[in-house]
């Protein structure tokens, strides 16, 4: 990684890991403010010699990037055909996959056309979507515009839709591809309009990367965390929970040994998530379910004891909860997690904070612990 308090630059060479489900490509990654103003000469660098390309925007980031990179690719003369996609998880959907597709072929795409995608997770998992399948796989240019997208969606090569199920529920990320962006455009002054509270959820992956594996990164959370929180630092912030996550997926791409660490306190988040008319973000949801770990970890004996105590204090500091927003049984919550294991694969598997930079995979811990987890953030 190339790095300076402005700007970082990294390349994660997916060459030697790729296989049949995953192309041999290199991610080029731009991070710092008004790196914005390079996209277009970068497309053409990493993308061909691109005239025309699909842009993919959230009207939601409009304002912050979707305008400006309009204007970059047109005075770069790149013509451009512009779609809006709404960021939700219900509009993540096959039938918007669709609605780009079809809008992209009837235009004219041809297999070196880039889809630029800017905006948060929802519109970069969907747009990555359509373009790994539209002719087979178009080349993907990630212009991220919410904290967790640029430290994490956007960098790892999962593209995703949601299905609705038969009992009318939405099935999160149950239909996707591994399909890498050729260029990852990280811009933090586009962060300017997002919204406290989203960028607060990206501060708990951010959280989560430390503990799992930069316990520098850490340190400096714990040392900054109002000024993080305070939206400073955004170079660093992006730049170092990248050099995190590139290193994962690349020792792991298939999530097979160490990628599976990144689900470090999502086991619980998914149960906290799948309860009816629950509000909390996803972010949200994962600073819980990292509590509830620590507690599990210490009373396994595995973390020791101040370890839940230790990560609830930078999560408060950060502005993230740490107690379920409302009274919630602690049964109720541990069948949840059972659907989820189920339809992940069929066992209940926690992913444990033991010390910064050391995490352990339990299979079927004992219920004792898990429901010691589950009251450590408020569950009765
Ligand atoms: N592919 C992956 O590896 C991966 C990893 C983590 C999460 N995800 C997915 O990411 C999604 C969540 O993404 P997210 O947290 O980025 O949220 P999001 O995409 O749902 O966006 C959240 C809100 O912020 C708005 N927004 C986006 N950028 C903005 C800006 N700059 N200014 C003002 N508003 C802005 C959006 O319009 C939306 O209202 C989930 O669907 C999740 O499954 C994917």
């Amino acid at each position: 990684m190339k790095t300076s308090p402005s700007h970082a630059s990294l390349r994660l060479d997916w060459t030697r890991v790729a296989g049949p489900m995953l192309p041999a490509r290199a991610t080029r990654i731009e991070i710092g403010p008004g790196v914005l103003g390079g996209l277009a000469g970068w497309i053409r660098e990493e993308c061909g010699e691109a005239r025309r390309a699909v842009l993919v925007v959230d009207p939601g980031a409009e304002e912050a990037a979707g305008a400006a990179v309009l204007a970059a690719l047109e005075g770069a003369g790149i013509e451009v055909l512009r779609i809006e996609i709404a960021a939700t998880e219900s509009e993540k959907s096959v039938a918007s996959a669709m609605r780009i597709g079809e809008a992209a072929v009837r235009w004219g795409i041809d297999r070196g056309t880039p889809l630029v995608a800017v905006g948060g997770g929802c519109v970069g998992d969907v747009a990555a979507f359509a373009a790994s399948i539209l002719l087979r796989g178009l080349p993907l240019v990630l212009v991220p515009t919410t904290l967790l997208a640029m430290v994490d969606a956007a960098v790892g090569g999962k593209t995703a839709v949601n299905l609705r199920l038969p009992d009318g529920s939405l099935g999160r990320n149950l239909l996707g591809t591994f399909h890498p962006a050729s260029l990852v455009v990280a811009d933090p002054a586009v962060l300017r309009t997002l919204p406290p509270e989203e960028f607060r959820a990206g501060l708990a992956e951010c959280v989560k990367h430390g503990w799992i594996a930069d316990p520098a990164h850490l340190a400096w959370l714990e040392g900054e965390a109002e000024a993080i929180a305070a939206g400073r630092h955004g170079t660093r912030l992006v730049a170092e929970n990248l050099a995190v996550k590139t290193a994962i997926v690349l020792r792991d791409p298939r999530e097979e040994g160490d990628r599976r660490h990144l689900n470090l306190g999502h086991t619980f988040a998914h149960a906290i998530e799948s309860r009816p008319g629950q509000t909390l973000r996803h972010g949200e949801a994962v600073a819980l379910g990292m509590v509830a770990a620590a507690a599990v970890a210490e009373h396994l004996g595995r973390a020791p004891s101040g370890t839940a105590t230790r990560i609830r204090r930078l999560l408060a500091r950060l502005g993230l909860p740490t107690m379920l927003d409302r009274p919630e049984a602690v049964g109720d919550l541990r069948r949840a997690m059972d659907l989820d294991k189920k339809r992940v694969e069929g066992r209940l598997r926690l992913v444990l904070p033991l010390a910064p930079g050391r995490i352990e995979l339990v299979e079927a811990p004992p219920e004792e612990a898990v429901a010691v987890g589950w009251r450590a953030i408020g569950a009765t």
